[in-house]
Protein backbone atom coordinates (compact mmCIF):
# COMPACT_ATOMS: atom_id res chain seq x y z
CA UNK A 1 0.00 0.00 0.00
CA UNK A 2 1.98 3.29 -1.11
CA UNK A 3 0.17 4.10 -4.26
CA UNK A 4 -3.14 5.56 -2.68
CA UNK A 5 -4.53 8.74 -1.48
CA UNK A 6 -3.87 9.52 1.93
CA UNK A 7 -7.24 8.99 2.94
CA UNK A 8 -7.39 5.49 1.84
CA UNK A 9 -4.23 4.68 3.31
CA UNK A 10 -4.55 6.16 6.24
CA UNK A 11 -7.92 3.43 6.87
CA UNK A 12 -4.98 0.34 6.33
CA UNK A 13 -2.49 1.81 8.47
CA UNK A 14 -1.51 -0.79 11.43
CA UNK A 15 -2.63 -4.01 10.13
CA UNK A 16 0.83 -5.88 11.15
CA UNK A 17 3.16 -4.78 13.95
CA UNK A 18 6.11 -7.39 14.85
CA UNK A 19 4.93 -10.82 15.94
CA UNK A 20 1.01 -9.82 16.12
CA UNK A 21 -1.23 -10.84 13.23
CA UNK A 22 -3.71 -8.57 13.15
CA UNK A 23 -5.03 -9.80 9.66
CA UNK A 24 -7.47 -12.89 11.88
CA UNK A 25 -9.76 -10.08 13.37
CA UNK A 26 -11.43 -7.56 11.30
CA UNK A 27 -10.25 -4.83 13.86
CA UNK A 28 -7.53 -4.72 16.07
CA UNK A 29 -9.01 -5.68 19.16
CA UNK A 30 -7.69 -4.43 22.94
CA UNK A 31 -4.86 -5.76 24.54
CA UNK A 32 -6.51 -5.95 27.90
CA UNK A 33 -3.09 -7.24 30.01
CA UNK A 34 -0.65 -5.48 31.89
CA UNK A 35 1.86 -8.39 30.62
CA UNK A 36 2.98 -11.28 28.02
CA UNK A 37 4.04 -14.60 29.04
CA UNK A 38 7.37 -15.65 27.98
CA UNK A 39 8.37 -19.47 28.24
CA UNK A 40 12.06 -19.41 28.43
CA UNK A 41 15.09 -17.30 28.95
CA UNK A 42 15.65 -17.05 25.35
CA UNK A 43 12.96 -16.36 24.66
CA UNK A 44 12.72 -13.35 27.47
CA UNK A 45 16.37 -11.97 25.75
CA UNK A 46 14.23 -11.90 22.70
CA UNK A 47 11.44 -10.07 23.91
CA UNK A 48 13.32 -6.42 24.02
CA UNK A 49 13.36 -5.98 20.20
CA UNK A 50 11.19 -8.72 18.81
CA UNK A 51 7.97 -9.28 21.21
CA UNK A 52 6.04 -7.30 24.20
CA UNK A 53 6.72 -7.73 27.38
CA UNK A 54 5.22 -5.21 30.08
CA UNK A 55 2.98 -2.52 29.25
CA UNK A 56 4.90 0.67 30.03
CA UNK A 57 8.10 -0.78 27.79
CA UNK A 58 5.95 -2.03 25.28
CA UNK A 59 2.13 -2.92 24.19
CA UNK A 60 0.72 -3.71 20.86
CA UNK A 61 -2.20 -0.48 20.97
CA UNK A 62 0.46 1.74 21.01
CA UNK A 63 2.28 0.17 18.29
CA UNK A 64 0.21 0.08 15.97
CA UNK A 65 -1.24 3.35 16.38
CA UNK A 66 2.46 4.69 16.80
CA UNK A 67 2.29 3.34 13.28
CA UNK A 68 -0.19 5.24 12.36
CA UNK A 69 0.96 8.69 13.35
CA UNK A 70 4.40 8.03 11.60
CA UNK A 71 2.97 7.54 8.37
CA UNK A 72 0.60 10.43 8.97
CA UNK A 73 3.32 12.66 10.34
CA UNK A 74 5.56 11.04 7.09
CA UNK A 75 8.60 10.39 10.40
CA UNK A 76 10.76 7.72 10.82
CA UNK A 77 9.19 6.76 14.07
CA UNK A 78 6.44 7.54 16.55
CA UNK A 79 5.74 7.31 20.40
CA UNK A 80 2.48 7.21 22.78
CA UNK A 81 2.54 9.14 25.64
CA UNK A 82 -0.24 9.59 28.56
CA UNK A 83 -1.20 12.99 27.37
CA UNK A 84 -0.21 15.61 25.10
CA UNK A 85 1.81 17.21 28.21
CA UNK A 86 3.19 13.75 28.68
CA UNK A 87 4.67 14.27 25.44
CA UNK A 88 5.67 18.02 25.45
CA UNK A 89 7.58 17.50 29.37
CA UNK A 90 9.06 13.60 28.52
CA UNK A 91 10.73 14.77 25.71
CA UNK A 92 12.13 18.36 26.65
CA UNK A 93 13.65 17.09 30.09
CA UNK A 94 14.86 13.97 28.14
CA UNK A 95 16.76 16.34 25.58
CA UNK A 96 17.87 19.11 27.40
CA UNK A 97 20.22 19.70 30.23
CA UNK A 98 21.32 22.29 32.82
CA UNK A 99 22.96 24.96 31.13
CA UNK A 100 20.88 24.12 27.78
CA UNK A 101 18.74 27.58 26.41
CA UNK A 102 15.44 27.00 24.59
CA UNK A 103 13.77 29.13 22.61
CA UNK A 104 9.61 29.46 22.68
CA UNK A 105 6.82 31.68 21.23
CA UNK A 106 5.46 33.73 23.36
CA UNK A 107 1.80 32.66 21.85
CA UNK A 108 2.03 29.00 23.33
CA UNK A 109 -0.36 26.86 25.05
CA UNK A 110 -0.63 27.82 28.81
CA UNK A 111 0.00 25.27 30.39
CA UNK A 112 3.16 24.65 27.90
CA UNK A 113 3.95 28.28 28.92
CA UNK A 114 3.90 26.74 32.66
CA UNK A 115 6.18 24.26 31.67
CA UNK A 116 8.71 26.73 29.91
CA UNK A 117 8.42 29.33 32.24
CA UNK A 118 7.80 27.31 35.50
CA UNK A 119 9.61 23.74 35.26
CA UNK A 120 12.35 24.15 32.95
CA UNK A 121 14.06 26.53 35.20
CA UNK A 122 14.35 24.93 38.11
CA UNK A 123 16.14 22.35 36.29
CA UNK A 124 18.66 25.44 35.04
CA UNK A 125 17.11 25.03 31.57
CA UNK A 126 17.30 28.58 30.34
CA UNK A 127 13.79 29.86 28.22
CA UNK A 128 13.78 32.72 26.19
CA UNK A 129 9.89 33.82 25.05
CA UNK A 130 9.74 35.45 21.88
CA UNK A 131 7.36 36.92 19.17
CA UNK A 132 7.36 34.27 16.49
CA UNK A 133 5.44 36.32 14.20
CA UNK A 134 8.97 38.09 13.31
CA UNK A 135 11.94 35.30 12.66
CA UNK A 136 14.48 38.06 12.83
CA UNK A 137 13.14 37.60 17.38
CA UNK A 138 14.32 34.32 16.75
CA UNK A 139 17.28 34.96 15.59
CA UNK A 140 18.44 37.54 17.65
CA UNK A 141 17.51 35.21 20.45
CA UNK A 142 19.75 32.25 19.30
CA UNK A 143 23.19 31.81 21.61
CA UNK A 144 25.60 29.04 21.58
CA UNK A 145 23.84 27.62 24.22
CA UNK A 146 21.04 27.14 21.81
CA UNK A 147 20.05 23.40 21.75
CA UNK A 148 15.99 23.64 20.68
CA UNK A 149 13.50 25.95 19.13
CA UNK A 150 9.90 24.91 20.34
CA UNK A 151 6.13 26.48 18.83
CA UNK A 152 2.94 25.38 17.62
CA UNK A 153 2.18 25.61 14.07
CA UNK A 154 -0.91 27.71 15.04
CA UNK A 155 -1.05 28.67 18.42
CA UNK A 156 -3.83 28.09 21.37
CA UNK A 157 -6.04 29.96 21.19
CA UNK A 158 -5.05 32.81 18.66
CA UNK A 159 -3.84 31.18 15.98
CA UNK A 160 -0.20 32.99 15.85
CA UNK A 161 0.99 30.98 13.32
CA UNK A 162 5.21 29.77 13.10
CA UNK A 163 7.28 30.22 9.59
CA UNK A 164 8.19 26.22 10.40
CA UNK A 165 10.34 25.81 6.89
CA UNK A 166 12.37 29.43 8.11
CA UNK A 167 12.75 28.54 11.73
CA UNK A 168 14.01 24.62 10.81
CA UNK A 169 16.42 26.86 8.84
CA UNK A 170 17.37 29.28 11.74
CA UNK A 171 17.46 26.01 14.05
CA UNK A 172 19.96 23.87 11.66
CA UNK A 173 22.31 26.85 11.19
CA UNK A 174 23.29 26.83 14.73
CA UNK A 175 23.35 23.48 15.74
CA UNK A 176 19.60 23.48 17.37
CA UNK A 177 16.26 21.33 16.99
CA UNK A 178 13.03 22.34 16.31
CA UNK A 179 10.19 21.12 17.62
CA UNK A 180 6.38 21.70 16.45
CA UNK A 181 3.37 21.06 18.23
CA UNK A 182 0.73 20.47 15.76
CA UNK A 183 -2.39 19.77 17.63
CA UNK A 184 -4.45 22.59 16.37
CA UNK A 185 -3.56 21.47 13.09
CA UNK A 186 -2.98 18.06 12.78
CA UNK A 187 -1.13 16.04 9.91
CA UNK A 188 -3.47 16.10 7.84
CA UNK A 189 -3.13 19.73 7.34
CA UNK A 190 0.35 20.07 7.14
CA UNK A 191 3.69 17.89 7.64
CA UNK A 192 6.01 20.17 10.14
CA UNK A 193 8.60 17.06 9.87
CA UNK A 194 8.46 17.46 5.98
CA UNK A 195 8.84 21.49 6.56
CA UNK A 196 12.28 20.63 7.98
CA UNK A 197 10.89 20.61 11.40
CA UNK A 198 13.32 17.54 13.66
CA UNK A 199 10.46 16.94 16.24
CA UNK A 200 6.44 16.75 15.81
CA UNK A 201 4.12 16.49 18.93
CA UNK A 202 0.40 15.79 18.53
CA UNK A 203 -1.97 16.28 21.19
CA UNK A 204 -4.43 13.44 19.97
CA UNK A 205 -6.92 13.61 22.73
CA UNK A 206 -8.22 16.82 20.01
CA UNK A 207 -8.68 16.75 16.55
CA UNK A 208 -6.89 13.46 15.95
CA UNK A 209 -9.11 11.78 17.95
CA UNK A 210 -12.07 13.54 17.78
CA UNK A 211 -14.55 11.87 19.68
CA UNK A 212 -13.56 13.57 23.30
CA UNK A 213 -12.96 10.15 25.03
CA UNK A 214 -9.56 9.31 25.34
CA UNK A 215 -6.28 11.46 26.17
CA UNK A 216 -2.70 10.56 24.92
CA UNK A 217 0.09 12.13 22.98
CA UNK A 218 2.39 11.54 20.28
CA UNK A 219 5.90 12.82 19.48
CA UNK A 220 7.35 11.86 15.92
CA UNK A 221 10.98 11.62 14.97
CA UNK A 222 14.15 10.54 13.50
CA UNK A 223 15.47 7.45 15.47
CA UNK A 224 18.12 8.34 17.06
CA UNK A 225 16.16 11.06 18.69
CA UNK A 226 13.35 8.50 19.47
CA UNK A 227 15.81 5.82 20.97
CA UNK A 228 16.79 8.37 23.75
CA UNK A 229 13.15 9.32 24.46
CA UNK A 230 11.99 5.56 24.38
CA UNK A 231 14.42 4.71 26.90
CA UNK A 232 13.55 7.91 29.11
CA UNK A 233 9.50 7.27 28.60
CA UNK A 234 9.21 4.23 30.51
CA UNK A 235 11.35 5.57 33.78
CA UNK A 236 8.99 9.15 33.18
CA UNK A 237 5.85 6.76 33.37
CA UNK A 238 4.07 8.15 30.97
CA UNK A 239 3.75 5.79 28.33
CA UNK A 240 0.29 6.36 26.95
CA UNK A 241 -2.47 3.73 28.29
CA UNK A 242 -3.36 1.00 26.09
CA UNK A 243 -7.14 1.22 26.54
CA UNK A 244 -6.54 4.97 25.12
CA UNK A 245 -4.30 3.67 22.35
CA UNK A 246 -6.84 1.46 21.12
CA UNK A 247 -9.78 3.93 21.23
CA UNK A 248 -7.74 6.44 19.46
CA UNK A 249 -6.35 3.72 16.41
CA UNK A 250 -10.39 2.73 16.35
CA UNK A 251 -11.19 6.57 15.97
CA UNK A 252 -8.53 7.05 13.59
CA UNK A 253 -10.47 5.48 10.36
CA UNK A 254 -12.78 8.60 10.46
CA UNK A 255 -10.06 11.54 10.98
CA UNK A 256 -9.84 12.07 7.35
CA UNK A 257 -13.30 12.62 6.52
CA UNK A 258 -14.01 14.57 10.39
CA UNK A 259 -10.92 16.68 10.53
CA UNK A 260 -11.61 18.04 6.74
CA UNK A 261 -15.32 19.11 7.07
CA UNK A 262 -14.08 20.37 10.56
CA UNK A 263 -11.14 22.81 8.72
CA UNK A 264 -13.82 23.64 6.06
CA UNK A 265 -16.14 24.61 8.68
CA UNK A 266 -14.10 26.69 10.31
CA UNK A 267 -12.91 28.65 7.49
CA UNK A 268 -16.86 29.10 6.45
CA UNK A 269 -17.75 30.11 10.11
CA UNK A 270 -14.66 32.49 10.90
CA UNK A 271 -16.14 34.62 7.66
CA UNK A 272 -19.11 34.61 8.58
CA UNK A 273 -18.01 35.84 11.98
CA UNK A 274 -16.28 38.00 10.78
CA UNK A 275 -18.82 40.47 9.49
CA UNK A 276 -20.97 40.25 12.88
CA UNK A 277 -20.92 43.84 14.36
CA UNK A 278 -20.34 42.45 17.85
CA UNK A 279 -17.28 40.04 17.27
CA UNK A 280 -13.99 42.85 16.49
CA UNK A 281 -11.51 40.55 15.70
CA UNK A 282 -11.74 36.62 13.89
CA UNK A 283 -8.87 34.95 14.29
CA UNK A 284 -8.28 32.10 11.76
CA UNK A 285 -5.47 32.49 9.03
CA UNK A 286 -8.53 31.63 6.05
CA UNK A 287 -9.38 35.42 6.36
CA UNK A 288 -7.02 38.03 4.77
CA UNK A 289 -7.51 40.32 7.98
CA UNK A 290 -5.55 37.66 9.40
CA UNK A 291 -2.10 38.81 9.64
CA UNK A 292 0.31 36.14 8.59
CA UNK A 293 -2.67 35.43 5.87
CA UNK A 294 0.03 35.18 3.08
CA UNK A 295 2.24 32.65 5.26
CA UNK A 296 -0.90 30.63 5.94
CA UNK A 297 -1.52 30.18 1.91
CA UNK A 298 2.23 29.10 1.37
CA UNK A 299 2.17 26.85 4.08
CA UNK A 300 -1.33 25.39 3.78
CA UNK A 301 -3.17 23.60 0.15
CA UNK A 302 -6.08 25.98 0.71
CA UNK A 303 -8.33 27.98 2.84
CA UNK A 304 -10.25 25.22 4.11
CA UNK A 305 -7.26 22.76 5.30
CA UNK A 306 -5.75 24.49 8.07
CA UNK A 307 -7.38 24.16 11.34
CA UNK A 308 -11.09 23.63 12.97
CA UNK A 309 -10.11 26.40 15.52
CA UNK A 310 -10.79 30.10 15.29
CA UNK A 311 -11.36 32.56 18.22
CA UNK A 312 -13.24 35.37 18.10
CA UNK A 313 -13.07 38.89 20.21
CA UNK A 314 -16.11 40.32 21.85
CA UNK A 315 -15.99 42.85 24.24
CA UNK A 316 -14.92 43.30 28.12
CA UNK A 317 -18.01 42.29 29.31
CA UNK A 318 -18.99 39.11 31.31
CA UNK A 319 -22.50 39.91 31.39
CA UNK A 320 -22.39 39.90 27.22
CA UNK A 321 -20.42 36.86 27.79
CA UNK A 322 -22.94 35.23 29.67
CA UNK A 323 -25.93 36.06 27.25
CA UNK A 324 -23.90 35.00 24.76
CA UNK A 325 -23.35 32.17 25.73
CA UNK A 326 -26.80 31.30 27.30
CA UNK A 327 -28.21 31.75 24.53
CA UNK A 328 -26.30 29.28 21.83
CA UNK A 329 -28.31 25.58 21.40
CA UNK A 330 -26.57 22.61 20.89
CA UNK A 331 -22.45 24.26 21.03
CA UNK A 332 -21.39 24.01 24.50
CA UNK A 333 -18.92 24.95 27.05
CA UNK A 334 -15.83 22.58 27.12
CA UNK A 335 -12.12 22.90 28.25
CA UNK A 336 -10.99 20.56 25.43
CA UNK A 337 -11.08 21.25 21.76
CA UNK A 338 -11.12 19.10 18.77
CA UNK A 339 -14.26 16.64 19.13
CA UNK A 340 -16.75 16.01 16.44
CA UNK A 341 -19.30 18.64 18.02
CA UNK A 342 -18.55 22.25 18.28
CA UNK A 343 -17.65 23.47 21.78
CA UNK A 344 -16.21 26.88 22.87
CA UNK A 345 -13.75 28.18 25.48
CA UNK A 346 -12.82 31.21 27.28
CA UNK A 347 -9.02 31.22 27.68
CA UNK A 348 -8.47 33.60 30.76
CA UNK A 349 -10.83 31.62 32.92
CA UNK A 350 -9.62 27.93 31.46
CA UNK A 351 -6.61 27.37 29.22
CA UNK A 352 -4.69 30.51 30.38
CA UNK A 353 -5.93 31.18 33.68
CA UNK A 354 -2.02 30.92 35.26
CA UNK A 355 -0.44 32.81 32.66
CA UNK A 356 -0.34 36.76 34.00
CA UNK A 357 -2.05 39.21 32.85
CA UNK A 358 0.19 41.25 30.46
CA UNK A 359 1.35 37.95 29.74
CA UNK A 360 -1.42 36.84 28.26
CA UNK A 361 -2.45 40.41 26.70
CA UNK A 362 0.86 40.00 24.60
CA UNK A 363 -0.62 37.12 23.49
CA UNK A 364 -3.34 38.36 22.13
CA UNK A 365 -5.76 36.68 24.95
CA UNK A 366 -8.28 39.44 26.64
CA UNK A 367 -11.18 38.73 28.63
CA UNK A 368 -13.66 39.40 25.63
CA UNK A 369 -11.67 36.31 23.68
CA UNK A 370 -13.91 33.21 22.85
CA UNK A 371 -11.95 30.25 21.37
CA UNK A 372 -13.95 27.91 19.51
CA UNK A 373 -13.22 24.07 18.15
CA UNK A 374 -15.57 23.30 15.31
CA UNK A 375 -17.40 20.06 14.99
CA UNK A 376 -18.72 18.28 11.76
CA UNK A 377 -22.41 19.88 12.19
CA UNK A 378 -23.58 21.52 8.80
CA UNK A 379 -21.78 24.11 8.21
CA UNK A 380 -24.73 26.86 7.57
CA UNK A 381 -26.83 25.52 11.08
CA UNK A 382 -22.96 26.28 12.92
CA UNK A 383 -23.42 29.75 11.27
CA UNK A 384 -26.89 30.13 12.31
CA UNK A 385 -26.14 28.83 15.94
CA UNK A 386 -23.32 31.37 16.76
CA UNK A 387 -25.28 34.40 14.79
CA UNK A 388 -28.29 34.56 17.02
CA UNK A 389 -26.42 34.10 19.99
CA UNK A 390 -24.24 37.07 19.53
CA UNK A 391 -27.62 38.76 18.34
CA UNK A 392 -29.36 38.30 21.20
CA UNK A 393 -26.07 38.77 23.66
CA UNK A 394 -26.34 42.75 21.97
C1 LIG B 1 -1.72 23.05 21.47
C2 LIG B 1 -1.81 22.07 22.59
N1 LIG B 1 -0.74 21.33 22.88
C3 LIG B 1 -0.75 20.43 23.89
C4 LIG B 1 -1.88 20.25 24.66
C5 LIG B 1 -1.88 19.26 25.78
O1 LIG B 1 -2.60 18.13 25.43
P1 LIG B 1 -3.22 17.10 26.50
O2 LIG B 1 -4.42 17.74 27.10
O3 LIG B 1 -3.49 15.88 25.69
O4 LIG B 1 -2.16 16.87 27.52
C6 LIG B 1 -3.02 21.00 24.37
C7 LIG B 1 -4.25 20.84 25.17
O5 LIG B 1 -5.23 21.53 24.99
C8 LIG B 1 -2.98 21.94 23.31
O6 LIG B 1 -4.04 22.70 23.00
Amino acid sequence: MSHYSEATELLYQGTEVRGMDFYKPLVVPYYSTTAFKMQTLEEVRDVATNKFSYVRFTNPNREVLAKTVSFLEQGERSLIYASGMGAITSTLLTLLSAGDELICNSAIYGETFQVMTEILPRFQIKVTMVDFCDNDNVRKAVTPNTKLIYSEVCANPVLKMADVPALAQIAHENGALLMIDNTFTTPLAIKPLTLGADIVINSMTKFMNGHSDAIGGSITSREEIIAKLDQARPLFGTSGDAYAAWTMYKNFGTMDLRVKRQMSNAAKLAAALEKHPLVSKVNHPSLESFPQHELAMRLFRSKEEISGMLSIMLPEDTDLLDRFTTHLHFVHYASTLGGIHTTLMHPVTSSHADVPDDKRRAMGITPGLIRISVGIEDPDDLIQEFTQALDAAK
